[in-house]
C-alpha cells in the first residue's frame, strides 16, 4: 500500500514524522492521502473502554485492511460485514475476527458462504421471508442450524441523523411481533438492532429508538439476548459539531438498563465513521482558480463523494510555507473529471489569495472518502503517507479544531 512514494521523492523521507504540509513541499502531482493511525487507534480504544457494551466496526465505511488492523491491534474484535465481499475480506485480513453479517436483504449463497465457509453465526433481518432464507442456506441435510444468532432490525427514525437510513431497512411495529416469535424458534440468540441514521447529532436519537426496543420486546413477550444500537455516533464536521460522545454512550446505557431483558443480556454498537473519520485526509492541488470557484484534482469520484452528492463540508487548509495573512473568503471546488457533477459546492474557507499550484489539505475524510473512490476518467489514483500529526479535528483529545479554516459563513 505505501509502495508508491519513489514517483513523488518521498521515500527518502522517514515515514510517521510528517503532517501535511511537509508533503505538500515535495509537490505531488497526484492527491496524497494521508494517514493517521494514531487517531484510529485513539478512537478504537475509547470505544473499547467506555462503550458500555460491545463495539462492532462497520466495515463499509473503510475497508481498508490496514485499519482493520489497526482497529483489531486496538481491541476492536467484531465486525459488522454487509456483503461477502467485507466477509472475505475481513476473514482474510483477520483470522480470528467475529463478522456478523448485518445487511437485512442478502443473497441465499452469500449467507452460505459466510456461514461454512467463513463461520459466521450472527445475522440481520426485517423480514419473514428473510428469515426463511438464513434458516434454509444454513442447514445442513434438511437440519436446521441451532448456533445462529439472528437479529431483528426495527426502522426507528432518522430525524436527528443528517443522513438518513430510515427508509429502506427495519421492520414497521405492526410486523415485529410475528417476526420476533418467529426468529426467537430459529436462534439460539435473539438480537434487536435499529440504526438512528448516520451522524446522528444528538443522543435523543438512541433514547428514542430504545423506546421503540422496549415496545417491541413488551408486546412479543420474548427473551432478547441482544440489543444492537448500530452506526450513528458522529464525527466533527463544519457545521456539524456534536456533543461529547460519552452523553451518547450515558443515555444508551440508561436506556438498556430500563429495558426488561435478562441480566445477561449484551448490549452491542455498530459504529462506522466515529471509528474512522479521523484516520485519514487527503492532500490536493489547485489545478485552476476561476473566481471563488477552484479546480482540484480530487473529487466527486475519488475522496469527495459525499462532498459533491449530500453536499458534505469538510474542514479545509492551505498549505504553504509561510502562511498567507489574505483575508478568508469562501470557495467551491471541481474535481478533475469532465463532468460537471464533479462539483463540491462547500462552502469551503480559505485565505482569498489561493492560487492555481497550492495545495490543500481537506481533513476528517477517514470515513466514507476513501472507501468510494472510483478510477472514472482516469482518474482516482493516490498516494499514501502516514503522518504523526494530528486529525483536523477530535472527538478524543483536547486538540480544538483547526478553526481558523474552517468555514463560519
Ligand atoms: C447496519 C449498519 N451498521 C452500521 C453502520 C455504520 O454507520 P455509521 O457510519 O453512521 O456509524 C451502517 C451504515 O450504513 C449500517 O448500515
Amino acid at each position: 500500500m505505501h509502495k508508491h512514494h519513489r514517483a513523488l521523492g518521498l521515500a527518502a523521507t522517514p515515514s510517521g514524522t510528517r503532517g501535511g504540509a511537509d508533503i505538500a513541499k515535495q509537490k505531488p502531482v497526484q492527491p496524497v492521502t494521508l494517514l493517521r493511525p494514531h487517531a484510529a487507534r485513539r478512537a478504537a480504544r475509547f470505544f473499547v473502554e467506555k462503550f458500555p457494551g460491545r463495539s462492532l466496526y462497520a466495515v463499509k465505511a473503510n475497508p481498508s485492511p490496514d485499519l482493520l488492523q489497526i482497529l483489531w491491534d486496538s481491541g476492536v474484535t467484531h465486525y459488522d460485514v454487509a456483503s461477502i465481499g467485507e466477509v472475505r475480506l475481513v476473514r482474510e485480513t483477520l483470522p480470528e475476527a467475529v463478522l456478523c453479517f448485518m445487511h437485512p436483504v442478502k443473497a441465499e449463497e452469500a449467507i452460505a458462504e459466510a456461514y461454512f465457509d467463513h463461520g459466521v453465526r450472527t445475522f440481520s433481518l426485517d423480514t419473514l421471508e428473510e428469515l426463511d432464507k438464513i434458516t434454509a442456506a444454513t442447514a445442513t441435510d434438511g437440519v436446521a442450524a441451532s448456533d445462529l444468532n439472528l437479529l431483528v432490525r426495527l426502522r426507528v427514525s432518522s430525524d436527528h441523523a443528517k443522513l438518513s437510513l430510515a427508509a429502506k431497512f427495519g421492520a414497521d411495529p405492526h410486523d415485529v411481533k410475528p417476526l420476533l416469535m418467529a426468529a426467537r424458534q430459529a436462534s439460539d440468540a435473539l438480537g434487536i438492532c435499529f440504526h438512528v441514521g448516520s451522524q446522528a447529532m444528538s443522543p435523543a436519537a438512541y433514547a428514542e429508538a430504545m423506546t421503540r426496543v422496549r415496545a417491541a420486546i413488551v408486546e412479543a413477550a420474548v427473551t432478547v439476548d441482544i440489543v444492537d444500537v448500530g452506526g450513528g455516533f458522529p464525527s466533527w464536521y463544519p457545521g456539524m459539531e456534536p456533543p461529547a460522545l460519552e452523553t451518547y454512550f450515558a443515555v444508551i446505557h440508561a436506556a438498556f438498563e430500563d429495558l426488561p431483558i435478562s441480566y445477561s443480556a449484551e448490549l452491542w454498537c455498530e459504529p462506522g465513521r466515529a471509528l474512522c473519520a479521523e484516520y485519514s485526509s487527503i492532500v490536493v492541488r489547485v489545478e485552476k482558480r476561476r473566481g471563488d470557484e477552484l479546480y482540484i484534482n480530487d473529487g466527486a469520484y475519488g475522496a469527495l463523494f459525499d462532498a459533491a452528492h449530500i453536499g458534505w463540508r469538510y474542514p479545509v487548509e492551505l498549505l504553504r510555507d509561510e502562511p498567507s495573512h489574505v483575508r478568508p473568503m469562501a470557495f467551491s471546488f471541481y474535481g478533475p473529471t469532465c463532468d460537471d457533477l464533479d462539483h463540491m459546492a462547500g462552502p469551503f474557507e480559505l485565505p482569498g489569495d489561493v492560487k492555481a499550484g497550492d495545495y490543500l489539505e481537506i481533513g476528517m475524510l477517514g470515513a466514507y472518502g476513501s472507501a468510494m473512490r472510483t478510477g472514472f476518467n482516469g482518474f482516482g489514483a493516490t498516494h499514501t503517507e502516514i503522518v504523526a500529526d494530528e486529525p483536523m479535528a477530535s472527538l478524543y483529545t483536547a486538540v480544538q479544531p483547526r478553526r481558523s479554516n474552517v468555514v463560519t459563513l
